[in-house]
């Protein structure tokens, strides 16, 4: 018998089981308490309440770890590759050399777009942000791919996972032409999937592209840092428009949707903007005391974190990738600088060390992404790339768990009590 929690409800003693993860707090099962006490628990914003069962992914917030399917995300960004962590994330375990090969094939096979799709690109305004592009067009697969969105067969859901990995580069790319008035570069397949990107994303039909193996290093790194993280803001979208019954290309916009907001993968843009708008060093004390004012809103994107009271292990990772881009294509900029004092600066300051506030993993991606080429409202939109392979395998997760219910919050209800109607003429 496992450790048991008393909770004293209205002078009521109830008894709730204690679980236990492979790591991590304990969680007290209170899927029984309204039933045996008629109160439910309070916890908006969820800081104390776990949504579900997961074998994915785990953060340590205060030690600043992360890890996939139990290997560091360090370890997975220095020496593994963004197709092996899909695998990784899907299946449970690293692939052999047959099986990468094999998903690599597969992914690959899918990267092409039904022409139809392109239409849709024309109903928007060439000044769409491309997020909003992207919540429309990933929404839309499911009116092209109809034959995998039976999610009670695992063999279709399975491709629903293949069919949005292979396709969400080749639409963030079509996004971003659009909106340059470009045409669409179709994929090549022969290339890796961060090559493949970044050719459709910059080379044009007129002339060959040529992936420098310095970027696309980065650019895959990239998106392994960003693969999965948990029970996010995005994902539990994900994971609760996907409780319903919800097809796997609809849930994916709905992720995409929840993403595009300042406080979660929105952040990224909005760092290196007030980056660029501090601008020199000798700016950063008038912009760190806005940040500790209680009166005024400002906060500095790309710091703190819901979960890590330490530095964002993926901030670390970012902040050497930096060196190493600007590196490959001889380029600096001054807001590196900038944001290197920044961090120094507010990790001295006793407002952000009491707060625990380190940087996260949207602070220096910006300044790489900037050095790459992709203008700043790109950014979120290679957040939704990479996350699509996290959101995809959590949804699967979900839907393969025979115990899966509808995800039904209650509330605490403040609004009137029950009274009558008054007509019109009596009001
Ligand atoms: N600058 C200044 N003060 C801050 C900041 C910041 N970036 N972040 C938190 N605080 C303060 C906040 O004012 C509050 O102070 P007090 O206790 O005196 O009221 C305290 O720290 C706790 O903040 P919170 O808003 O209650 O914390 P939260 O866990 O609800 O929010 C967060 C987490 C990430 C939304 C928040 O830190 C933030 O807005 N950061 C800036 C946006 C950002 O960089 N987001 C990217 C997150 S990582 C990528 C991703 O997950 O998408």
């Amino acid at each position: 018998m496992g450790d048991i929690a008393k909770i004293n409800v209205g002078g009521q003693d109830v008894e709730s089981p204690v679980l236990k993860g492979t790591i991590g707090p304990d969680v007290i099962d209170i899927r029984k308490l309204y039933g045996q006490t008629g109160a439910f628990t309070y916890d908006p914003g969820f800081t104390s309440t776990a949504s579900c069962e997961s074998a994915l992914t785990y953060i340590d917030g205060d030690e600043g770890v992360l890890l996939h399917r139990g290997y560091p995300i360090g370890q997975l960004a220095e020496s593994s590759s963004f197709m092996e962590v899909c695998y990784l994330l899907l299946n449970g375990e690293l692939p052999s050399k047959t099986e990468l090969d094999g998903f690599n094939h597969t992914i690959s096979r899918h990267t092409m777009v039904h022409e139809q799709l392109s239409s849709f690109f024309k109903g928007f305004r060439r000044d769409a942000h491309p997020m909003a592009v992207m919540v429309g067009v990933m929404g839309a697969l499911s009116a092209f791919y109809p034959d995998s969105t039976d999610i009670a067969d695992p063999e279709q859901r399975k491709i629903s996972a293949h069919r949005l990995i292979a396709k969400v580069p080749t639409i963030a790319a079509m996004a971003y032409k659009y909106s340059i008035g470009q045409p669409f570069v179709y994929p090549k397949n022969n290339l890796s999937y961060a090559g493949n990107f970044l050719r459709m994303t910059f080379g044009v039909p007129a002339e060959e592209y040529e992936v420098i193996p310095a970027v696309e290093k980065a650019m895959d790194r990239i998106f392994i840092l960003h693969a999965d993280h948990e029970q996010n803001a995005s994902t539990s979208t994900v994971r609760l428009a996907g409780s319903s019954g919800a097809n796997p290309f609809a849930c994916i916009a709905a992720g995409i949707a929840c993403l595009w907001g300042p406080a979660h993968g929105g952040a990224n843009e909005a760092a290196l903007n007030m980056l660029r708008e501090i601008g020199t060093p000798d700016k950063i004390q008038h912009y760190i005391d806005r940040a500790k004012d209680k009166n005024d809103p400002f906060r500095l994107m790309g710091f703190g974190h819901r979960v890590y009271k330490n530095y964002d292990p993926r901030a670390t990772v970012m902040q050497k990738t930096v060196r190493e881009v600007f590196a490959a294509l001889n380029v600096s900029d001054p807001i590196f600088e900038t944001a290197m004092r920044l961090e120094e600066i507010a990790l001295s300051d006793p407002y952000f060390a009491e707060k625990k506030l380190f940087p996260n993993v949207d602070f220096y991606s910006g300044i790489i992404l900037s050095a790459i080429g992709f203008p700043t409202e790109m950014f979120t939109v290679l957040f939704a790339l990479a996350r699509t392979v996290g959101w995809v395998a959590q949804w699967n997760e979900m839907i393969s768990d025979p115990g899966q219910r509808i995800g039904r919050p209650r509330q605490l209800y403040t609004g009137p009590t029950q009274r009558d109607y008054v007509p019109l003429d009596k009001r």
